[in-house]
């Protein structure tokens, strides 16, 4: 059965208003998109979520619209958008009736709810695929409930069997439709969907709520998207080069140079238009993978003259310069060298002091690994050799 899920954003925020500026927290910006769009993302990373509904006010609805259409493209998902109405479960309903003929499983998520992870998502669609009708994640109660009214404690219930309730809750639709109509015909009020089903003779199960899957409700919480927002992004940048070795003396041919560290090897060089320093080329490449920037071939062609037995120092400056105007933060460095010949390893540590001074790491925070292909391939026949450069950084989030 195929799973939609249905974000209610339909609500008026009204006990946020004052420390929002009149704003529906729904749509607060938060890491550059409204609010209820943390949720749409991800709600996009559930393989097994195949489209979503979002329920906005009445008077929003033609503006959101435009913007979730115009979001939708980053997500691959499929997104409708309807309004919702005066209560909740008004707002669920007309979702609901939006939901594609081929929704067989539904998960209900409030807008509020932003740091909702794909890890509960999943649990709950794994309990309605094992045989729920409606699944709702819970966290145990800390406090003390009490019962009261008019200002008088009437009774206090077991703590231990009280649970705090969160969102998603999903639901077998067929079942959840008919709960609403009932509700609609016998004029039930509710605050949460699950007790549609309750009222109507269905278990609910439950599964492991998560503590940081707060509402959004109150002026205090408002300090959580501030912490809550993760001003980067990691990514990992991969590089590979090869450099063919050649009669030292021929043209083109450069003294062997790893790391910007001149390599003693008697009778070997590299075939070259730069110095020819594979693991620099192969590291500015895994660099400008962070940056999603092509390769040095694209910025420095190898038909340049300019660049005629260039120091690959220089154009690391360059590529670290591209970086560092884009905000790169560089963490770890891993580096491998396949050569059959001359030995790394003698070399090994002043390559990785080397590439650490010149990216400005500390030294543990470069690897430089060697090996050899066991007499196989180019570099087994000696006829070259070549370089596999990891780059672990992170970017500003734009
Ligand atoms: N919601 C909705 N339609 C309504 C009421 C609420 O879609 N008529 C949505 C809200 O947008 C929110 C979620 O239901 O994402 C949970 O409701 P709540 O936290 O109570 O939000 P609001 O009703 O908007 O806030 P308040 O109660 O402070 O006015
Ligand atoms: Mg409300």
């Amino acid at each position: 059965m195929d799973a939609w899920a249905v974000i209610v954003a339909a609500g008026r925020g009204e006990r946020l208003l004052p420390a929002t500026g009149g704003v529906a927290k729904q749509f607060l910006e938060w890491q550059g998109h409204p609010l209820y769009w943390a949720s749409a993302r991800v709600f996009g990373r559930c393989a097994r979520i195949h489209g979503l509904v979002f329920v906005f006010p009445e008077n929003a609805l033609e503006d959101e619209r435009c913007r979730v259409q115009r979001l939708a493209g980053d997500l691959g998902l499929p997104c409708r958008v309807v309004a919702g109405g005066a209560r909740r479960q008004d707002s669920v309903r007309h979702g609901l009736d939006a939901l594609p003929a081929e929704a067989g499983l539904v998960l209900i998520h409030d807008a509020a709810r932003p740091f909702v992870s794909a890890v509960l998502a999943g649990q709950v669609l794994d309990a309605l695929q094992a045989g729920a009708a409606g699944v709702i994640p819970v966290t145990p109660v800390t406090d003390t409930i009490k019962v009261v009214q008019d200002g008088v404690v009437r009774m206090t219930p077991d703590r231990a069997s009280l649970a705090a309730v969160q969102t998603p809750q999903g639901f077998v639709v067929s079942t959840l439709r008919e709960a609403h109509y009932r509700a609609e015909a016998e004029g039930w009020d509710v605050t949460d969907d699950a007790m549609l089903l309750e009222r109507c003779g269905h278990e609910v199960r439950t599964v492991p709520g998560e503590s940081g899957n707060i509402k959004i409700t109150r002026a205090e919480d408002l300090s959580m998207l501030e912490r809550g927002v993760p001003s980067v992004r990691m990514c990992v940048g991969y590089g590979y080069d090869v450099h063919r070795y050649i009669e030292p003396g021929a043209p083109k041919a450069r003294l062997l140079r790893l790391g910007g560290v001149a390599i003693p090897a008697e009778g070997l060089a590299v075939q070259a238009h730069s110095d020819g320093d594979v693991l620099l080329h192969a590291l500015m490449d895994a660099l400008l993978g962070c940056l999603g920037e092509g390769d040095i071939g694209q910025l420095f062609p190898d038909s340049d003259p300019a660049l005629d037995n260039v120091s690959s120092c220089v154009l690391l400056e360059a590529v670290l310069e591209r970086a560092r105007q884009r905000g790169l933060r560089i963490e770890h460095v891993d580096l491998t060298v396949v050569a059959q010949k001359p030995r790394i390893s003698p070399h090994r540590e002043t390559i990785r002091g080397n590439v650490a001074r010149l990216l400005g790491l500390a030294a543990g925070h470069v690897c430089v690994k060697a090996t050899t292909e066991e007499q196989l391939g180019f570099t087994g026949q000696g006829l070259g050799l070549k370089v596999v450069a990891l780059v672990t950084a992170s970017l500003p989030v734009a």
